[in-house]
C-alpha cells in the first residue's frame, strides 16, 4: 500500500469522520443530492426510468451520507466502501441503530476497499457519491478515472472536492503544525494537541484565527473535524481551472455545481453592462470571476458528471409536455401547504393555481393525471407549468 494511503487511513481510524451522534431514529429532514430520483431530475430534467437502481457510496466515512442514502432509495442496492475499518465499523452501527434498515428493501453491503480498484467491483452504478475523498488520494485522477468507468451510461456521478480559495489559511496551518511536529508528524493525536494549542496563543489579529473563529470553530470543537482539516497527511485543493482539468481527465461530462445558487454572478454584479460583458464568457470563465469575487466562500466544489453525451429535458416542446405526467419533487417539508420549504430548504408560497396543480400533480403516478388534463381543470399556462419545473417543485415522467 502506498504510504500516502496508509498514512490517510490511519487518520481516519484514528478520527473516524464525520463524528456526527449515532440517533436511535432517521437522520432529520432530506438532502435531494442523495435521493436519486431528486438528483436524476436536477441533473437531466425529468423522472428517471429506472426503479430498481445501484449506488455506490466511494468513501463513505462513519455513514451519514449511506444512512440518506438508504433513507431516500428505500430499494437500491447500495455498496459503501471505505477504507478505514473504524470509519466502516461505526457506519454500521449507525444505520442499525436508527432503524433506517427496517423499511429497506433493497440491498446494502460494507466494503472495506480501496476506491482506486473501483473497477474491480461487481457491474455499474446509477449513482456514484463521493464527498471530501478524491481530495485524500495519492493522486485523485486515479480515483475520478476508476469511479468514472463504473458509471452506468444513465448514471449520476456527485462528487465534493475542496477549493483552495477559501482553504488558505487552513493549509498555513497545516504546514506550521507539521513544521512543530517534526519527526512526529503522522502522530495524529499530537496534530491536535500542537494545533490546539498554536491556536490558543495566537493574537486576535492572525488572519488564521480570525479565519478559524468566523468559519470553523463550531465544527472544530470535534478532535475528529480537527484533525480532517489541520492535520492531514495529503489534501488536494482545487481552483476553477485545476477543477475542470480534473474533471476532463475523466472523460464525463460536467452536468452542473449542486449548490447552483453560489455560482451564480448575478448575486455579485449588478450593472447592466457588466452582465453584458460577462455574457461573453464562458461557462468556466463565468464560474472563475465568481470564485475571484468571492474567494472565501469557495471552501469546496460540489457537482455532478455524466456519461456523455449529457442531455437535459427543457420542455420547450408543449405537445411533449402536454402529454408529462407531473409528479411533486419527493424532497419538500410542508406540504400539503402553500408556505413550505423546497429541495434546497429554501421556504417559498405557492399562489392559490400553482398549489391547485401540484396537489393534481400529488396524485400521481397512480391516477396517471398528464399536464393536459390537469390543465383542463386547473387555469394554469404551459409557462406556469415550466416555472414549477425550473423550480424542482414537480418532477416530469
Ligand atoms: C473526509 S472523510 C468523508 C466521509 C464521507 N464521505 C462524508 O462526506 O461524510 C474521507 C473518507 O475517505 C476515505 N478514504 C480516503 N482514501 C480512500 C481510498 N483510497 N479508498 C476508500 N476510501 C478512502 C477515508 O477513510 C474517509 O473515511
Amino acid at each position: 500500500m502506498s504510504e500516502i494511503r496508509k498514512a490517510v487511513q490511519k487518520l481516519y481510524n484514528t478520527y473516524p469522520f464525520p463524528p456526527d451522534p449515532l440517533l436511535d431514529e432517521p437522520p432529520p429532514g432530506y438532502n435531494w443530492r442523495w435521493h436519486y430520483q431528486s438528483a436524476y431530475n436536477f441533473c437531466k430534467g425529468r423522472k428517471p426510468k429506472k426503479e430498481r437502481i445501484r449506488i455506490l457510496d466511494a468513501g463513505c466515512g462513519t455513514g451519514s451520507s449511506t444512512e440518506y442514502l438508504v433513507l431516500h432509495n428505500p430499494m437500491a442496492d447500495i455498496v459503501a466502501v471505505d477504507i478505514s475499518e473504524n470509519a466502516l465499523a461505526t457506519a454500521q452501527k449507525r444505520l442499525k441503530k436508527s432503524g433506517v434498515l427496517n423499511d429497506f428493501q433493497g440491498n446494502i453491503e460494507f466494503k472495506q476497499f480501496n476506491l482506486e480498484d473501483a473497477r474491480d467491483l461487481e457491474g455499474s452504478f446509477d449513482l456514484i457519491n463521493s464527498v471530501g475523498v478524491l481530495h485524500h488520494l495519492p493522486n485523485p485522477v486515479v480515483g475520478i478515472q476508476a469511479l468514472g468507468d463504473k458509471l452506468a451510461d444513465d448514471g449520476l456521478f456527485h462528487i465534493f472536492v475542496y477549493g483552495e480559495l477559501g482553504r488558505w489559511e487552513i493549509l498555513l496551518m497545516q504546514r506550521a503544525i507539521a513544521l512543530l511536529q517534526g519527526d512526529k508528524v503522522g502522530d495524529y493525536e499530537d496534530g491536535v494537541k500542537v494545533g490546539r494549542a498554536l491556536f490558543a496563543g495566537l493574537p486576535e489579529s492572525s488572519r488564521i484565527l480570525q479565519r478559524e473563529k468566523e468559519r470553523w470553530v463550531l465544527e472544530n470543537q470535534r478532535d475528529e473535524c480537527f484533525a480532517d482539516m489541520y492535520v492531514h497527511p495529503n489534501e488536494f485543493d482545487y481552483n476553477i481551472d485545476s477543477l475542470f482539468e480534473f474533471i476532463n481527465t475523466s472523460g464525463l461530462d460536467f452536468v452542473g455545481f449542486s449548490n447552483a445558487d453560489f455560482w451564480q454572478i448575478d448575486r455579485l454584479i449588478k450593472s447592466d453592462d457588466l452582465l453584458s460583458r460577462v455574457s461573453q464568457l464562458s461557462p468556466q470563465e463565468c464560474y472563475r470571476l465568481i470564485e475571484l469575487l468571492d474567494p472565501s466562500n469557495v471552501t469546496h466544489y460540489e457537482f455532478f458528471l455524466a456519461k456523455p453525451p449529457f442531455t437535459r429535458e427543457t420542455w420547450q416542446d408543449d405537445n411533449l409536455l402536454a402529454k408529462a405526467k407531473p409528479e411533486l419533487n419527493p424532497c419538500m417539508m410542508g406540504w400539503e401547504s402553500k408556505s413550505l420549504l423546497d429541495y434546497n430548504y429554501q421556504p417559498i408560497t405557492l399562489n392559490d393555481s400553482e398549489f391547485e396543480v401540484m396537489k393534481l400533480a400529488s396524485q400521481n403516478p397512480n391516477q396517471d393525471l398528464s399536464v393536459k388534463d390537469i390543465l383542463s381543470e386547473v387555469n394554469f399556462s404551459l409557462d406556469e407549468v415550466r416555472s414549477l419545473i425550473n423550480r424542482q417543485l414537480i418532477i416530469m415522467g
